[in-house]
């Protein structure tokens, strides 16, 4: 009875957190997205057109010309985010040459993560 009760509560706080307060994975949550709309072209080969390789959490933060690629704790500032963004400052929006660009909660998971550390979680 207590352990349903304690879960009851627990669930109740979770769905009342605001979503900007929800603990974002890395293998969960982002990589699924990174796989699906981002990794064909940006895989750490010699056919990757530009160098920037999102492999692991190590290479989406250190590789690419940017040093300002991933900047923990500040999302939209990030290089990274200014990319899935229309009319970033150099080259196009990600992910290029596709029409359908990320969702704004897509891009918002990118934030997050990266509001919250950016980890290899
Ligand atoms: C069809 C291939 C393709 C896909 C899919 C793609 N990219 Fe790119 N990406 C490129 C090319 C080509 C460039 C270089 C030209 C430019 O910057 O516009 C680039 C550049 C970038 C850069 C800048 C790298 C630097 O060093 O300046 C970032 C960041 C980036 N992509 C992120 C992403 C993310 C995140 C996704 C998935 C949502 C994605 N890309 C999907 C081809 C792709």
């Amino acid at each position: 009875m207590r352990t349903t009760l304690t879960l009851t509560a627990v669930l109740i706080l979770a769905w009342c957190l605001p979503v900007s307060a929800q603990t974002v994975s890395y293998s969960k949550d982002l990589y699924p997205l990174v796989k699906a709309k981002c990794i064909k072209c940006h895989e750490q080969d010699e056919e990757n057109p530009n160098d920037y390789a999102m492999d692991n959490v190590a290479l989406i933060r250190s590789s690419g010309k940017s040093s300002n690629m991933v900047i923990p704790g500040d999302g939209r500032n990030s290089y990274l985010v200014i990319k899935l963004l229309p009319k970033p400052p150099k080259g196009a929006q990600m992910p290029i040459f596709s029409k359908k660009k990320l969702s704004e909660e897509e891009v918002d998971l990118f934030i997050r993560w990266i509001d919250q550390g950016a980890k290899d979680n």
